[in-house]
């Protein structure tokens, strides 16, 4: 299924027609609506103007067309702004209040705007919930994009004081958990509980990671009354969410996504590498900057899925230049047809393409459109009709996707513990995270993403690359798995107020493997040291823990001879940073063990089953033929998969 997003509050009421004549012809089927529209629809408090709403969904409805509603909650009007004084959210850099004339402009913990975002949801919901074209709603827009999880407003530390309050009861106990008499830290009652930042220097990581799970529980509390709304009064309508890149949004996805009848996402592949990979890893998409890192997508989208418990969409496709990254080119010709086609590959069920035309004034006047702003078609409308060509040659209706045995385990704390306490430049959780998955695709692996709390009984292979604070429950759940699992450096080492714990790292993780973290040291991401594994020479780098390995088996050593990898029966810990090589020969020999076939594909292809099908998709710039795939029945393209594109078998 295909769709797009639209806004037809920003053209002339004499084109909506020929727009929706036009999608219909398209071969779209959903339309999203709706999410930027505040200002038309109570252009002042109280005085509200449907005439043209009601017009334009007459129009895409009277063309078949399916309405998909977004509350208009991330906009709210300047009279509303006006209105109150604890709408704005405060910066925490500086704790300067953030201004209106852009977007997000709001606080998480004013009780005012968690009223008005509620009515004026309500009052839209009891206008459109039950209209037949209306079929979904979408809560809000990319919840905490544009760093608005945190603020450093008077209303948030008032509601952060009473969540201490609530989690820790008494002053003596918090303070007992954070350590606060280093430093003379104590507090004497929870109303005199700061802000942890714009101190002098670094405050408190406890205090810090509290505030971040705080932040982000408003977020969910906002998003979850939004949710319970709209199910009361659009029985039967499915409600979603688009969200972000995980690695932007600063709140606990998992928990975010409950309530949600499916996930969606947003994918900007080129604007978005080229935010991820700006560091010192910008060479690895030197030659991706006009197709994406061929992971890159994909690493979203498994989450996403994970989030989901199932198929999601995508809201929002790039379907040209963007104007939001520090560098904006276009995709290469072919692109946008193969990015939508890796979006069904991992378990789309739907792709919207974002926006409709481009809009010839505003901030985003240099995005593209699927049609440019005199109305002709740009490129993406070409792709998206291929796209629509390629759709009816698949049969993607069920079962989604096959069993998958490979899983990477992830979580918020394992991001914000990394993030608080880097301790050396050359960690960064998405990295780490990233080039664990990239391994297991670049072995023609499919990969789940779960959670500490998920059902692990189908996987064979789970990995978590950084999980530092962990769960008795999740303890008790792995030791009643058969699966083998994989821990990366830094797991179970913090407790669950980030404090070291008391048995050393790693931790819980010692009824797992009888080994103990002896000391930790970070180094220049360019000073590398050999690593030994297998016979084999490879590099370890950035962040080594000195191990006493006590009853387990030693995997591999580091350039001085002690312990650097450790197997006790299922469980297995790298205690450092490791080359993408040293990965995915790991990997490799792991799944060999356990029977998970693995294969090698070419750099720059990528391999994703579902159902049925198996899909290879080249991100490169020359043709590439594929071994053993002579005799596959092939539904799209051949063995030979072009620049640029794609082929398709039955497995
Ligand atoms: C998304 C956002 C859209 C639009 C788009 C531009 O993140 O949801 O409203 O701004 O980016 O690429």
């Amino acid at each position: 299924m295909l769709g797009v997003c639209y806004y037809p509050e920003h053209w002339p009421e004499s084109i909506w027609q020929q727009d929706a004549e036009q999608m219909k012809e398209l071969g779209l089927q959903y339309v999203r609506i709706g999410e930027f529209c505040w200002s038309r629809i109570e252009p002042e408090d109280g005085q509200f103007d449907f005439a043209w709403l009601d017009k334009s969904i007459e129009i895409l409805a009277a063309q078949g067309l399916k309405v998909i509603f977004g509350t208009p909650t991330a906009t709210p009007p300047k009279w509303l702004i006006d209105k109150y004084d604890d709408i704005l959210p405060v910066d925490v850099n500086t704790g300067l209040t953030r201004g209106f004339g852009s977007r997000r402009h709001y606080d998480y913990s004013s009780e005012n705007y968690l009223r008005e975002a509620l009515r004026i949801s309500e009052v839209l919901v009891k206008r459109y919930g039950k209209h037949e074209a209306v079929v979904g709603w979408q809560t809000d827009n990319e919840l905490s994009c544009h760093d608005t999880t945190l603020s450093a407003s008077p209303a948030a530390l008032k509601a952060f004081q009473t969540w201490c309050e609530q989690r820790y009861k008494t002053i003596e106990a918090l303070n007992k958990a954070w350590g606060n008499v280093f430093w003379s830290m104590e507090y004497n009652n929870f109303q005199q509980i700061e802000v942890p930042f714009m101190a002098v220097t670094e405050t408190n990581p406890a205090h810090r990671l509290a505030y971040q799970r705080f932040s982000s529980d408003q977020v969910i509390r906002f998003h979850r009354l939004t949710i319970e709304l709209i199910r009361e009064h659009a029985p039967g309508k499915f409600i979603t969410h688009n969200f972000i890149p995980m690695d932007d949004t600063d709140v606990d996805n998992f928990a975010l996504a409950k309530g949600l009848d499916f996930v969606s996402f947003d994918n900007y592949p080129l604007g978005r590498s080229d935010l991820f990979f700006s560091g010192d890893d910008r060479h690895k998409i030197a030659k991706y900057q006009r197709t994406g890192h061929p992971d890159y997508s994909s690493y979203f989208f498994d989450q996403v899925r994970g989030l989901s418990m199932g198929d999601f969409w995508i809201m929002e496709q790039q379907p040209g230049p963007v104007n939001w990254a520090q560098n904006n080119p276009r995709p290469e010709n072919g692109m946008v047809r193969l990015w939508s086609l890796v979006a069904f590959a991992h378990g789309a069920e739907c792709v919207c393409y974002f926006r409709w035309r481009q809009i010839p004034y505003a901030q985003e006047q240099m995005h593209a459109g699927v049609l440019r702003n005199d109305s002709s078609k740009a490129r993406a409308w070409f792709e998206a009709q291929e796209v629509f060509e390629d759709l009816k040659q698949l049969d993607l209706s069920s079962p989604a996707l096959p069993e998958n045995r490979v899983a990477i385990l992830t979580d918020a704390d394992g991001r914000w513990v990394s993030r608080i306490e880097q301790q050396g430049v050359a960690y960064d959780f998405e990295k780490v995270e990233f080039a664990y998955y990239s391994a297991l695709r670049q072995l023609g692996l499919n990969v789940d993403f779960v959670s500490q709390e998920s059902d692990f009984s189908q996987y064979d292979l789970i990995i978590a690359p950084c999980l530092p604070v962990i769960s008795d429950e999740f303890i008790f759940a792995c030791k009643n798995s058969s699966a083998k699992w994989i821990f990366g450096p830094r797991s179970g080492s913090k407790t669950l107020d980030f404090n070291l714990p008391e048995n050393l790292a790693p931790g819980k993780l010692q009824t797992l493997i009888p080994a103990k973290v002896l000391s930790v040291e970070t180094t220049h991401k360019d000073l590398q040291e050999v690593m030994h594994y297998a016979g084999k020479e490879y590099t370890s780098w950035g962040w080594r823990e000195e191990l006493d390995a006590g009853l387990s088996q030693i995997t591999a050593t580091y350039q001085n001879g002690s312990p650097a990898i450790l197997q006790h029966q299922n469980i297995n810990y790298i205690a450092c940073l490791v080359s993408d090589e040293f990965l995915m020969d790991y990997f490799e020999s792991l799944c060999s063990e356990l029977s998970i076939p693995t294969v090698r594909t070419p750099e720059d292809i990528r391999l994703a089953r579902r159902g049925q099908y198996t899909f290879a998709f080249n991100y490169g710039n020359k043709a590439t033929e594929l071994d053993n795939v002579a005799d596959k029945e092939f539904v799209i393209g051949s063995g030979s998969v072009p620049a640029y594109g794609l082929s398709v078998w039955i497995n």
